[in-house]
């Protein structure tokens, strides 16, 4: 069957990894989480005392570094030179740093040109921020996810709580908020939807509708290839 990719953009928390991973799971697809490899470069920036602010650093830094996404059922795990960081790149100092270190051109130019490869021969589903301007302006489906920031800060909260890791609501509601601002007014390649992009509110729904949803969209592409 004709395989398409799928852009999944959208801003903090508004459910693009668990869908993403829903989607992919049922059409059997890759599933390539974007974010991951900014946290991973943040992640060892951040363990080499490297300034986030740097643009040559830091893309000197990408060019040594062996980033590697791996599938598995939770999702993609991470790998940073061989050692897995899936876990710690998660942290609260890697979700400070990461907006940071994603601004960058050098960076960027470096990442991108990663997820189109990865993404080559079709049959992937990518998450991130730029997936549908920048690294697969043909996508054959674009979806940007929204969701109001009081909504995508209490998802964050309870996935904290789940994991047993202290949190408190009004300090992730926050952080959200910055990194969105600073997520959306960097020059480069800013979170924005594209124009052709579907975007799907889903502050009222279920990650299980708003996946069903994307299913449908994805399943209707595939019909008309
Ligand atoms: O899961 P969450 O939405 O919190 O973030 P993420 O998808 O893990 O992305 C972490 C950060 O990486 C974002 O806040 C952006 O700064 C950056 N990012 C990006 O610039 N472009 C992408 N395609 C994906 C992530
Ligand atoms: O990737 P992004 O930061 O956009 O969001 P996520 O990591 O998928 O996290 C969203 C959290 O909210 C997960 O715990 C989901 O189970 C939950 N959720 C969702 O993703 N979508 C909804 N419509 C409702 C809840």
């Amino acid at each position: 069957m004709n395989k398409i990719n799928i852009a999944i953009d959208g801003p903090a928390g508004a459910g693009k990894s668990t869908v993403a991973k829903a989607v992919a799971s049922l059409l059997q697809y890759v599933y390539i989480d974007t974010g991951a490899m900014y946290r991973a470069l943040a992640w060892v920036a951040l363990k080499n005392n490297i300034d986030t602010q740097e643009d040559w650093s830091l893309s000197a830094l990408l060019q040594n570094t062996n980033i590697i996404l791996e599938p598995s059922s939770i999702g993609n795990r991470v790998f940073v030179n061989q050692e897995e960081v899936t876990d710690a790149i998660r942290s609260n100092e890697v979700t400070a740093a990461v907006s940071d270190v994603s601004a960058h051109a050098g960076v960027r130019e470096q990442m991108v040109k990663k997820q189109q490869q990865l993404a080559e021969g079709k049959g992937a589903v990518l998450d991130g921020r730029d997936i549908g301007t920048t690294v697969l302006p043909d996508a054959e489906l674009k979806v940007y996810l929204i969701a109001s920031v009081e909504e995508r800060a209490k998802r964050r909260h309870d996935e904290h709580v789940d994991k047993g890791r202290s949190s408190d609501l009004e300090t992730i509601r926050r952080d959200i908020q910055s990194r969105d601002e600073k997520d959306a007014s960097r020059e480069i390649s800013p979170l924005i939807k594209a124009e052709d992009a579907i975007e799907i509110d889903t502050t009222q729904l279920s990650a299980e509708e708003v996946a069903s949803r994307v299913i449908n969209l994805a399943e209707e592409r595939i019909r008309i290839l």
